[in-house]
């Protein structure tokens, strides 16, 4: 039995939450190949509506960026992904994956007793120690309606020997860092909430975002080397831009705003 319920992720939302995020939206499927593709599914046969929620134990055919697999233990994790329409001006829509990153990293530092932040690595990875804790993929859809689809995968209680061996070094968990298990519904309870709080905000309030990003960035003051589709763009992280994109400060040649990269390293 799943600790994933309705029932259980609710305890956790306040009034102005409940009202908005009914048992209707909650989507558990004890096991399927990708939250993210179910939940497209649901889009494109006009099944899902604002914040439908589809939370699974284990992904068969997980997906990461840059066609990437994700892949986690059965029952460990938190892997799903959320529903969200897509509003009028467009021209924002690109601060999406920075808000998740907050959201996502907000709800993990609060139930982190350890000292040491969460490093956030643009666009919208989640770092402890410069070691991967969580990874997100957006995706949107026009048709038949504009939406985004926030896929959030969450290393909650994996142990380290569990992960395969090629990302022992360079993953962790929250259990690892906390060396105890920590509740799934309950850091689930927390993304929505800030994300029902958070995103009608998008437009009036990112400033705090971008902040929160720049505070935690692992890219800030470091010798980055950034792949893009228009080629390779290398100099020293300097923040982020207004909707979110990466400063790249390149010294004699000024700053350069990137919006979307395929890989970014830094030293
Ligand atoms: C990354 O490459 O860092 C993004 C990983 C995103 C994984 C999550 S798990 C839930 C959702 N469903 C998927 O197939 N992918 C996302």
């Amino acid at each position: 039995m799943s600790d994933l319920s309705y029932e259980s992720v609710s305890s956790g939302f306040g009034e102005a939450v409940r009202e908005q995020f009914s048992v209707e939206q909650f989507h558990y499927l004890p096991e399927t190949d990708s939250t993210n593709d179910d939940l497209l599914n649901r889009i494109r046969s006009k099944k899902a509506r604002h914040l439908d929620l589809v939370v699974t134990d284990l992904q068969h055919q997980g997906r990461g960026r840059r066609g990437d697999r994700w892949e986690a233990p059965a029952g460990r994790n938190l892997l799903f992904s959320l529903a969200l329409k897509l509003e009028e001006p467009k021209a924002i829509w690109c601060r999406l994956p920075h808000l998740a990153a907050f959201v996502l990293g907000k709800a993990v530092e609060s139930v982190l007793t350890m000292s040491g932040k969460i490093q956030a690595k643009w666009p919208n990875d989640l770092l402890f120690d410069e070691k991967k804790l969580a990874g997100i993929l957006v995706e949107t859809i026009l048709v038949p309606e504009p939406y985004a689809v926030v896929g959030i995968g969450l290393n909650v209680n994996v142990r380290a020997t569990e992960f395969p061996e090629e990302l022992r070094a360079i993953a962790t968990s929250i259990y690892e860092l906390e060396e105890c298990e920590s509740s799934r519904s309950f850091l689930l309870s927390e993304i929505v909430s800030g994300f029902v709080r958070c995103y009608p905000n998008m437009l009036t309030n990112f400033d705090e975002v971008r902040e929160w990003l720049h505070s935690r960035s692992v890219l800030s003051g470091r010798e980055i080397e950034v792949v893009t589709a228009m080629g390779m763009v290398r100099g020293i992280g300097a923040g982020l831009g207004e909707d979110g994109e990466l400063i790249v400060n390149q010294g004699d040649q000024g700053n350069k705003s990137i919006l979307s990269a395929e890989r970014v390293l830094f030293r």
